[in-house]
């Protein structure tokens, strides 16, 4: 469970005189096991909050749970343990460009410490998992959207995250591809990995019928269970 618990954050005056309000107490949880997708217009606190949950930002005040461990009071150990089961996914995929789609999973194991072996085992069974196998020595550039994005997604399972957080993960792609994408994120929920999606495509939302959590003006606006795209 996640549990975002009060969360502020505001960023000082930056050439203007006004501190500038991103989050304003926004509270909710996400329970093991759900989809839920993040919406709000450009700007309104989505990856600040992906931000604050993975411990890279501090909130201005409020709290934020990963099942009973405070996000922000945790160990260094703790909080390795903590981002080991959140993986994350990016608009802009952050492939290395100069590495195959096999060695950019095969090196994001290897720096976390993971033997040859288990790297040899694992990497083209999730590459199945994402069907990618035919393109595994493929690099970045001889890909589409998708697949980059779906290499980018097999690189955030491979350790077995609880909770993926796909963030504007369709954003560049086009409505097939955008589609396949949503479709391996949905199979990989339904496998019981918790997933958070932030975007504001309309057609992404109304097609899942899932719970959606809007943000405007800094606060949860709505929180609805088979919610639409209201904004
Ligand atoms: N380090 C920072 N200093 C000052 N302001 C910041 C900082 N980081 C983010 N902001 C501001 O916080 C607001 C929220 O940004 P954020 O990136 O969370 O929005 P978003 O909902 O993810 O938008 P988008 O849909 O465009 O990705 C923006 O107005 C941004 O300019
Ligand atoms: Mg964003």
């Amino acid at each position: 469970m996640i549990f975002f618990n009060n969360i502020t954050k505001v960023y000082p005056p930056y050439l203007t005189k006004k501190e500038k309000v991103v989050l304003d107490n926004v509270s909710f949880k996400v329970e093991k096991g759900e989809f839920v997708s993040l919406v709000g217009s450009s700007g309104a606190g989505k990856t600040t909050l992906f931000n604050i949950l993975l411990g890279e930002e501090e909130p201005t005040s409020g709290r934020v749970f990963i099942e009973d461990t405070d996000v922000h009071k945790a160990s260094p150990a703790d909080s390795c343990r903590i981002k080991r089961r959140i993986g994350t996914i990016f608009q802009d995929y952050r492939l290395l460009s100069s590495k195959t789609v096999y060695e950019n999973i095969a090196y994001a194991m290897e720096v976390t410490g993971v033997s040859d072996e288990e790297i040899e085992r694992y990497v083209p069974e999730v590459l199945d998992t994402v069907g990618l196998l035919e393109h595994a020595m493929h690099f970045p550039y001889q890909l589409s959207g998708g697949e980059k994005q779906r290499t980018a997604i097999a690189r955030a399972l491979i350790h077995d995250p609880d909770v993926i957080l796909a963030d504007e993960p369709t954003g560049d792609l086009d409505p097939y591809n955008a589609k396949e994408v949503l479709n391996l994120l949905l199979d990989i929920n339904k496998e019981g990995t918790t997933v958070i999606l932030a975007t504001h495509n309309k057609e992404v939302i109304n097609g899942l019928r899932r719970r959606v959590v809007t943000l405007k003006d800094g606060r949860v606006a709505s929180d609805s269970k088979q919610g639409r795209f209201t904004l």
